[in-house]
């Protein structure tokens, strides 16, 4: 009972006396609260540091008002006599009403999604919500997945491309079993290029995904950085002096003659062959260990080029992305990207990608929502976080789907306006979200059953507890 489990939470603070209220007093405001509810108004209870405190938030902000209700007297034991305590109202008898109410009361939620609903009333997220981002959390097997399916399908009936970075491969399951639209699916080999330099990124934030996950020292970064700049065919004179620095010197022909192969195709092989055909020629003024730095380095592009995944990689962007994900009609699309089965290709592919579709709403106007799965995997990686940080300015959204919060960079919780938790089962993940939640208690993050989910904007006082319905219709 709900009443016997805040009466616990009161006493855990050590507050322990509690009079002034009678069963029937509580069934007169449980009566109450009901109608309350269905005007979209809501009982509120909050606990912080040991003072809990109660209040009724009615629907339109015109009508706030501080019921002094007789109600539950709290005293605090080490005041005894003093006449410090405090009222609170009696709490309503279901936990549906306890976190139940409108979920934004100046937005105008007709241009939104329903989520779900408490206590029947529909909770939405509008197009800010979307365009904010939203953090999709819960243990294995809570819903995450059918949550992140179930706003994907609806964003695109108002006005939203849904791409989603299937990292598993059940998407495609999960919009077949829910969802009655077109989708499309695309899967190795038919996966779209992406390419390594992007016209709306900056090249060093290109070149640290390759870093990365090639893991290539600082000094075989600027190398690549200046065959990178070659390949993209428009500052001679920047490429040049960026060659000059690693080669010591180069001559403007042997420049041209770089970039004419390059222009000859746009792979991982014709960059490795440029990097090779000038190692070879300059080998003889090269120190030994800057010889070894060399060598390592198309060691490690060859990794790509040798792998059945060099056709899924371009140096220079192509427009390839734009048709394939049919950007214009807003059916979702879904990128198989499990059928990349290296993990370390499968990543560096979900960045390019990431970039390039950034590029893409930067330019096209649309408005792209895109789902990460294993958002993990990608957020360790700063040019991700970055893209993550800017792109609410760019029409483009991020729904990040992750099992384990504590492990996120720090950072990135905070760029996600809108918190959706799912059952949460190890206790230091719950504390990370109820902390993020602003919920005092943990405990009921353990107690959510699938689907069942509490949900938090940055603008809300508190979390609403929200069932996850893939019945409902899409739009209010
Ligand atoms: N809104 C819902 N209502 C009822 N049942 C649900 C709902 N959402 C999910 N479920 C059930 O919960 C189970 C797990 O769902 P789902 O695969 O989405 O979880 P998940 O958190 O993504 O799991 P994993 O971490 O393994 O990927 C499924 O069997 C599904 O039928
Ligand atoms: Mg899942």
């Amino acid at each position: 009972m709900v009443l016997a489990r805040i009466l616990r939470r009161l006493r855990s603070r050590s507050i322990v006396e509690v009079t002034g209220v009678s069963e029937q007093f509580i069934d007169h405001m449980d009566v109450f609260y009901k109608r309350l509810a269905a005007i979209g108004g809501r009982y509120v209870f909050e606990c912080r540091s040991g003072t809990c405190l109660s209040f009724i938030e009615l629907p339109s902000s015109d009508y706030q008002a501080i019921v002094a209700a007789p109600g539950l007297d709290v005293r605090n034991p080490s005041q005894q006599g003093k006449m410090n305590g405090y009222t609170l109202l009696p709490p309503p008898r279901g936990d549906r009403i306890l976190w139940c109410g409108k979920t934004k009361p100046d937005s105008d939620e007709r241009y939104g999604i329903i989520l779900g609903y408490c206590a029947n009333a529909a909770v939405v997220l509008d197009e800010d919500s979307l365009l904010r981002h939203i953090l999709v959390v819960g243990s294995t097997g809570s819903g995450k997945s059918h949550t992140a399916a179930r706003i994907a399908m609806c964003s695109s009936r108002i006005g939203f491309k849904p791409i989603i970075l299937d990292w598993h491969g059940e998407y495609e399951q999960l919009l077949g079993r829910h969802y009655a639209g077109d989708y499309t699916v695309l899967s190795y080999p038919d996966l779209p290029r992406v390419a390594f330099t992007s016209s709306s990124i900056p090249l060093e934030s290109s070149i640290s995904v390759l870093e990365r996950t090639l893991d290539l020292s600082p000094f075989q970064s600027s190398i690549l950085a200046a065959f990178l700049v070659l390949a993209t065919q428009q500052d001679a004179a920047t490429a040049k002096g960026l060659l000059d620095v690693v080669v010591n010197h180069i001559e403007r022909d042997e420049v041209k003659e770089l970039m004419d192969t390059l222009k000859s195709g746009n792979t991982v092989h014709e960059l490795i062959h440029v990097i090779s055909t000038v190692f070879n020629k300059k080998r003889n003024d090269f120190t030994r260990a800057e010889q070894e730095i060399w060598l390592a380095l198309l060691r490690r592009l060859n990794i790509i080029a040798t792998s059945r995944y060099a056709n899924i990689f371009a140096i220079r962007e192509t427009k390839e992305l734009l048709k394939t994900i049919h950007i214009d009609d807003y059916s979702p699309t879904i990128v198989r990207l499990d059928t990349i089965l290296s993990l370390r290709i499968r990543k560096m592919y979900a960045v390019y990608l990431l970039q390039m579709l950034y590029t893409l709403a930067n330019t096209n106007g649309t408005r792209i929502l895109v789902v990460v799965e294993e958002a993990h995997n990608l957020l360790d990686n700063k040019v991700v976080s970055e893209l993550i940080a800017e792109t609410r300015k760019y029409g483009i959204g991020f729904l990040v789907v992750v099992h384990t919060p504590r492990i996120l960079p720090e950072l990135s919780e905070a760029n996600f306006n809108t918190i959706i938790a799912h059952r949460i089962t190890s206790v230091n993940d719950r504390l990370v979200i109820a902390k993020t939640l602003g919920l005092d208690d943990d405990s009921i993050l353990s107690k959510l059953e699938e689907g069942d989910v509490l949900v938090r904007r940055h603008d809300m006082k508190t979390p609403l507890l929200v069932k996850v319905e893939h019945k409902a219709p899409c739009t209010p």
